[in-house]
């Protein structure tokens, strides 16, 4: 049985991401900076969408974003489905959420849960525990943390007071609201200023239930958080998966090979239905080995004609692609060139280069080695070369989402 998230009522989502990102240094705004070859609200948007799998009646998620923004945003949500049409955002946070509001007052839904989308570690157990709370009656739940730190006001260039930390609280999204009252709260707030939705309700008379947020559930907001948010990334991918590939082509007449997506001059060419980069095969498949995810031929049927004649580096960047969405990464590559000719060792360093270029990973992470086989078999009689190679990833542990 699927698990089921139980909302009376249609629902929406708001994914904030109008802002501009001013205190997480230079680049683009943050919530289209990649964390680990992926961009920070893609990761935001899978958890949603994963989370609302099973939702019945279907939840509608509303993107906000800058107006400027329209490709960076269609570039970073490539592949994925079941969007709304993204709302354009206002100067302030607030604005930026009334403008979703009142864009889905035209078919108001009755319960809409709003997020940042510069916090792409949220999870599917909080999205669903604030929607059980509202199940229950209440118009408005917010997840909050207690303050730990000591605090203080600098009153001064050397001087400080001391703040009790008592009832002191931290915010964070998202938060759920009744439709009806969320949009009223906006629509009668005083001022623009408010940097979350609960100070808009409560600040209009409106009472909230308070859950307990999740340490990992932290806004990106300054270059550090990236480094941060790598790190965490990092950490979960603790499932280390192995694969290998193996692959041959015969050689024909030509007059050069091309290998890991390098052109070699040679006095034959490899056959093949695409252009028959050996290298690249092998090392395709030894990714989609790492991940049971079927082999080259499996995606890339030699029966179909539109793969005659395909740059490999096409079916490198898929695996690669199929990695990443598993929340994987690519830790190290391996390809061993099994042939006699041509000498492999002057283009290495190249092909390295190539590699690591397509995948997206610093090439002390690729290692290309060349043997031949002491004139033996079919390598050894110059007939066609051979490629095996390794991949090793490391996946996130399920278990922790
Ligand atoms: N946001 C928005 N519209 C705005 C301002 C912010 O949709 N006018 C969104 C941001 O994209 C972010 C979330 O609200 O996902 C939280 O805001 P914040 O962390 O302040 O992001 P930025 O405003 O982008 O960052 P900064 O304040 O450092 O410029
Ligand atoms: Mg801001």
């Amino acid at each position: 049985m699927p698990e089921q998230m139980s909302t009376n009522g249609q629902t929406a989502v708001i994914i904030l991401a109008a802002g501009r990102g001013s205190r997480a240094g230079s680049g683009a705004p943050k919530q289209y900076r990649n964390l680990l070859d992926k961009p920070v609200i893609a990761r935001t948007l899978e958890v949603f969408l994963s989370a609302f799998e099973d939702f019945e009646p279907a939840a509608v998620i509303v993107p906000v974003i800058h107006a400027d923004d329209h490709e960076l945003f269609q570039q970073c949500v490539v592949g994925i489905d079941g969007l709304a049409e993204p709302v354009i955002g206002g100067a302030t946070r607030q604005q930026s959420v009334r403008n979703a509001l009142e864009q889905l007052a035209e078919n108001p839904p009755d319960y809409v849960q709003i997020h940042d989308a510069a916090r792409p570690f949220v999870t599917k157990g909080l999205i669903r525990s604030l929607f059980s709370i509202v199940d229950n009656g209440t118009s408005a739940a917010v997840p909050t943390r207690a303050v730990v730190d000591t605090l203080v006001r600098k009153s001064g260039p050397s001087q400080l007071e001391a703040v009790a930390r008592d009832n002191l609280y931290t915010v964070q999204t998202p938060q759920v609201f009744k439709f009806d009252e969320i949009l009223a709260a906006h629509r009668a707030a005083k001022h623009d200023n408010y940097t979350d939705d609960a100070s808009v309700f409560t600040a209009g008379g409106g009472e909230v239930t308070f859950v307990e947020g999740l340490e990992q559930n932290f806004k990106i907001t300054t270059a550090e958080d990236f480094q941060k948010a790598k790190r965490m990334i990092a950490g979960d991918c603790t499932d280390v998966r192995v694969g290998s590939g193996y692959d041959v082509h015969r050689f024909e007449g030509g007059n050069s090979v091309r290998l890991c997506g390098i052109e070699i001059p040679h006095d034959k060419k490899l056959k093949g239905h695409s252009d028959a980069d050996v290298a690249l095969h092998a090392l395709t498949d030894a990714i989609l080995s790492a991940i049971a995810d079927g082999d080259i031929g499996t995606h890339f049927p030699p029966s179909d004609e539109q793969w005659r004649g395909a740059v490999s580096e096409k079916f490198l960047s898929f695996a690669c692609g199929r990695v990443r969405d598993l929340s994987g990464m690519i830790s190290h590559l391996a390809v061993t060139i099994i042939c006699e000719m041509p000498k492999i060792s002057p283009h290495a360093a190249a092909m390295r280069e190539r590699v690591a270029d397509i995948v997206g990973i610093d090439v002390s992470r690729v290692s290309v080695q060349a043997t031949t086989t002491e004139k033996l078999g079919f390598a050894g009689r110059g007939e066609g070369i051979a490629a095996q190679a390794t991949a090793t990833i490391k996946l996130p542990e399920r278990s922790i989402f």
